[in-house]
């Protein structure tokens, strides 16, 4: 009998329960073993047949792994059919997280039961692919076509109160999913009750799924997915069962063979990979009971918010009482709407916001906090003068970080007499919202301080990506470069607001104008005097324009005019008539003529200026892995990721082709466009980042 499913009889019940950890999914042994489970307990005469996952989970879906490889039988929807169409009574038991291909096993079983913790779901969608084993042809027979629809499209995990309700199950039994599940078969055998295969319940009326598909479509801008599995839908309405089958299969392949696949299996295993690092393994993270945060403003305050709904306990210093108040005022509001939206009870709000969170204006109540995280005004001075004082106050072994997001880490660890324990913790704004933290590793940062940093940010619910010493880190050094690029279009031709639609249409959430404006466009204002006090290169091409929008007062959303006019709210989104004069004249001051741009071409160069700055960032070892790029850029940047990150998007162009173009850029622009040495590497051996991953 297979190792993966184990085959038992109780009495007239034949126990198939699954045994591959950690989530039990659903690859070539667990099919094959729930077939010869099937065979066997009809051989052996049972009336009733079990199926239950050992472990952490019912079967946590397909075996992802297997994507994209030569598919070997037994296939999923044929494993599905056999154990529908089985004689007995098949009854599936669901714990943990019952998912894609795990629910489609348990729709093809004739009941369900669950234990209330239980979650289900089809997130097919979400690694770019569609229920491929009956999941489009069962459940809206099951709970009809609005319900499936959401379930299908969204790809959410719905509770167990929830399927219950919606018709997915028949019932929650508090207890092990064995012994609920053996009960419940025998209840079933006891009561004569009949098989009950949802194939053969009538399919809902037909709808009209044009018009389904299109409202899809424009929702998923541009995912392909979810609006394929409409077609699913309709197909189970308008079809036979088994030429719905069919046709979901067909589509099914279809989307196997998507770039958006790709890409999106490809930060689902990038976003678990991050974390995952040589230097890490066998290190334990030091204690994280007390954490300190310096300064309440919007940052040091959303890292205090996202650090008290983790359940730690804060310290938080203010320059006075009055400045304290203030940022307890900030984070109060940040948890009302944690509140608002039914993430905390009225009690957590209360404990958070009056026990878990102290407020102090000496540093001595610092003295025993395990980790302190500064997040002051962004000046070395400022920071230094703040790490002196932590060194001489905190206990040995504390953990210093500073939220800088582009100092040098080094710098500042050099104040103190211990710079083993001194670390960047970049958060991004809103840090109680944004779920990225880069976790900067300097020169002498000790590795249990790094372990720290990433156990930290496992308990804050982030995703943590270990990043070196430079001027941005991984995520604004590579932004830097990018915006530059799109402000370089500008002078030579096109306009904000035709880069933003073209970067809109390619998936980015907003363009980068957009966001300029939502951010401040003050903080790009103090970058540019900043580099040019510092001395800019010669050779990198400057403007003004930028500089006379905020001298004219107009800081973006926050004045209600930036690149656009927000007079009629912050969706409004009008061009701000007084921006093209200003590029107009800042195009004639340096003798521009502007030529047209194609929405084609600002997508090519504003890519592949992020690439090559991102193959500067891994070559230098600012990155460690082209993934941690990627996922810096999805989860810090907006970066769509049904296109996998900015790495894995460069791999499926091509990178040749690319070389090619920056090269040819470069005859005019060989400053900005010098081609990053790691991506001339991979192309002479004809290699792509990928293959660094699997190094
Ligand atoms: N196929 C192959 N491997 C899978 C997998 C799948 N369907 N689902 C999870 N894994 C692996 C993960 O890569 C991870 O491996 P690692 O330990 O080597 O990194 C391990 O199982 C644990 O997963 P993880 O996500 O870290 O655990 P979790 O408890 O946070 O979440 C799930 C568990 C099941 C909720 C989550 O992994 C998930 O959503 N999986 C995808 C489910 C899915 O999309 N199924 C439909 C496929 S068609």
């Amino acid at each position: 009998m297979s190792e993966v499913i184990s085959y038992e009889k109780i009495g007239d019940i034949a126990v198939l329960a699954a045994n591959n950890p950690p989530v039990n999914a659903l690859g070539l042994a667990v099919r094959q073993g729930l077939v010869d489970g099937i065979e066997r307990a009809e051989k052996e005469g049972a009336r009733a047949v079990l199926i239950y996952g050992e472990g952490r989970t019912f079967f946590a879906g397909a075996d992802i792994r297997e994507f994209g490889k030569p598919p070997v039988g037994p296939f999923l929807p044929d494993v599905c059919s056999r154990i529908e169409s089985s004689p007995l009574i098949v009854v599936s038991a669901l714990h943990g997280t019952a998912l894609g291909g795990g629910l489609e096993i348990a729709l093809a079983s004739h009941y369900r039961i669950a234990v209330p913790k239980a979650r289900m779901g089809l997130p097919e969608v979400l690694i770019g692919v569609m229920p491929g084993a009956g999941g489009t042809q069962r459940l809206p027979r099951l709970i009809g076509i609005d319900k499936s629809l959401d379930v299908i499209t969204s790809g959410r995990q719905v509770g167990a109160k929830e399927a219950l309700k919606l018709g997915i199950l028949d019932k929650i039994v508090d207890g092990e999913p064995r012994e609920i599940g053996l009960a419940y078969a025998q209840e079933l055998i006891d009561a004569n009750a009949p098989r009950r295969p949802v194939s053969e319940m009538p399919a809902p009326a037909p709808v009209d799924f044009d018009a389904l598909y299109d409202a899809v479509l424009k929702k998923g801008r541009g995912l392909l997915a979810p609006a394929v599995a409409v077609r699913g839908i309709q197909a189970c309405c308008e079809l036979p069962f088994d030429e719905g089958m069919k046709r979901e299969r067909e589509l099914f392949a279809q989307l196997m063979n998507t770039d958006q696949r790709q890409g999106l299996i490809h930060a689902f295993f990038a976003e678990r990979a991050v974390g995952k690092l040589p230097e890490l393994e066998g290190v334990a993270p030091r204690a994280l009971n007390a954490i300190g945060v310096i300064g309440g403003g919007t940052m040091g305050a959303g890292i205090a918010t996202s650090a008290l709904l983790s359940g730690l306990k804060i310290t938080l210093i203010e320059m006075s009482p009055k400045a304290a108040e203030a940022a307890k005022g900030r984070i109060a509001g940040n948890l009302q709407g944690a509140l608002k939206r039914g993430k905390i009870s009225p009690e957590t709000f209360e404990e958070l916001t009056e026990k878990a969170l102290t407020l102090a204006t000496d540093y001595a109540a610092l003295k025993d906090a395990d980790l302190v995280i500064e997040a002051v005004f962004e000046e070395m001075s400022v920071k230094k003068d703040v790490f002196t004082k932590l060194d001489a106050i905190c206990k040995p072994g504390a953990v210093l970080a500073s939220n800088t997001s582009y100092l040098d880490i080094n710098e500042i660890a050099a104040v103190t007499s211990r710079p083993a324990d001194v670390i960047g913790l970049h958060f991004f704004s809103p840090a109680h919202v944004m779920k990225l933290l880069e976790i900067v590793v300097a020169d002498k940062t000790a590795a249990d301080v790094v372990a720290t940093g990433f156990a930290l940010g496992g308990k804050m619910g982030k995703v943590s990506v270990r990043a070196g010493v430079c001027d941005g880190f991984i995520g604004n050094r590579i932004l830097s470069t990018y915006r530059t690029c799109a402000d370089y279009m500008i002078l030579d031709g096109a306009s904000p607001y035709q880069i933003d639609k073209a970067l809109e249409e390619f998936g980015f959430a907003m363009g980068p104008y957009a966001v300029a404006d939502l951010a401040g466009l003050d903080i790009g204002w103090a970058v540019r005097k900043r580099k040019r006090a510092e001395g800019m290169n010669p050779q990198a091409r400057d403007f003004t324009y930028a500089d006379k929008l905020c001298e004219d007062g107009h800081f973006g959303q926050k004045t209600g005019m930036g690149y656009y006019d927000y007079s009629a709210g912050p969706k409004s989104r009008v061009p701000n008539p007084e921006v093209m004069p200003l590029i107009e004249a800042d195009r004639a001051a340096q003798g521009i003529t502007p030529r047209v741009f194609t929405d084609e071409e600002i997508v090519r160069r504003y890519m592949a200026a992020m690439v090559n700055e991102a193959a500067k960032v891994v070559g230098e070892g600012i990155a460690k892995r082209p993934l941690d790029v990627d996922v810096t850029l999805l989860y810090g940047y907006g970066f769509p990721r049904y296109r996998g990150g900015p790495l894995k998007w460069a791999d499926m162009q091509g990178l040749p082709a690319l070389l090619d173009d920056i090269t040819s850029w470069a005859e005019a622009d060989g400053y900005f466009w010098a081609p990053a040495p790691l991506l001339e590497q991979l192309v002479a051996e004809g290699r792509s980042f990928d293959d660094l991953n699997r190094d």
